[in-house]
């Protein structure tokens, strides 16, 4: 096969900007973080025009099929493009929101949440000598499994997440209740996109209730999307990336590869959707036993 990567996502297929790859352009990259593929969010994309001077592109340089490596807006991309144009796609879940149907892990998630994790026990450290409440900002726009994940790993106090309305009553009684039995810090989660408006307006509620309390804050931002990835993403991004060209090899059109419960697993691509984080019953016992 001839491999061109196709740089900066959807805008590059728009402007023709490929360049021709091998084997050796990805030699020595699998301990980086970014990408070099480079990135871009592209509106001209959502339009039909936009989606025309690509499928021109992809003629004139005679691509045959196209592997996707992307989240939520790069999936309902190709939805719209593989309506309207016969060019094979194969889809790669990579966002560390981890918010993709049909697999149980997108690359990228692991290694951000052990981001956040580690980020929490440093600053469980001042919090625990120091008797201090923190609020900790995790990204995750629409999806709480950022927060979820790094909150249940670093032993949070409480975890406020996008999918669920937030119980200040109950988050009250919870910090309360810590501290009467002599906890020594409290820290709370909070997905950017929880509708509590996030790490700075939490602050200024738990303030409300408990005003003696020093409440600290901190927004781990986009360090969570950096940095040498985790030996799980790796191997997963090596599983994926793999299936995905033997898929293509065997003739499979227009489909993602995910894994579920460690088996690799293909899911016709106009199915895949954002998928939010399940908060069942099961889920929420276990969450207000660990919190404790
Ligand atoms: O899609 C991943 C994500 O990191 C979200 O969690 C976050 O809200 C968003 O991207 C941030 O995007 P940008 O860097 O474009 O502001």
């Amino acid at each position: 096969m001839d491999i061109v990567a196709i740089q900066h996502g959807y805008e590059g297929l728009i402007s023709g900007d490929f360049i021709p790859i091998n084997a050796n352009s990805v030699s020595n990259i699998i301990q980086l973080g970014g990408t070099i593929l480079k990135s871009s969010r592209s509106d001209q994309f959502r339009t039909k025009e936009g989606r025309l001077l690509a499928y021109e592109k992809i003629k004139k340089e005679q691509i045959d099929a196209i592997v996707l490596i992307g989240g939520d807006g790069s999936f309902q991309g190709a939805k719209a493009f593989i309506k309207e144009f016969d060019i094979p796609f194969i889809g790669i879940p990579k966002t560390i929101d981890n918010d993709i149907s049909d697999t149980e892990m997108c690359i990228g998630y692991d290694t951000a949440i052990n981001t956040a994790t580690q980020a929490i026990d440093k600053i469980r450290d001042t919090a625990q000598s120091h008797q201090r409440i923190f609020i900790v900002e995790v990204m995750g726009r629409d999806s709480g499994y950022i927060a979820y994940g790094a909150g249940l790993a670093g032993g949070a106090e409480a975890i406020l997440v996008p999918e669920t309305k937030a119980d200040l009553k109950n988050l009250e009684y919870l910090l309360r209740e810590g501290w009467d039995r002599d906890k020594s810090s409290l820290i709370i989660i909070v997905a950017e996109g929880d509708e509590s408006g996030g790490a700075i307006k939490v602050a200024e509620i738990v303030k409300s209730f408990m005003p003696s309390h020093y409440v600290g804050i901190c927004i781990l931002g986009h360090i969570q999307r950096g940095g040498s990835p985790s030996a799980a993403d790796r191997i997963l991004a090596s599983k994926l990336g793999f299936e995905a060209i033997e898929a293509l090899l065997r003739g499979e059109r227009n489909v993602m590869v995910g894994i579920k419960r460690n088996e690799i697993q293909f899911t016709p691509l106009h199915r895949i959707k954002r998928n939010h984080l399940n908060i069942s019953d099961n889920l929420l016992r276990m969450m207000k036993a660990l919190t404790n």
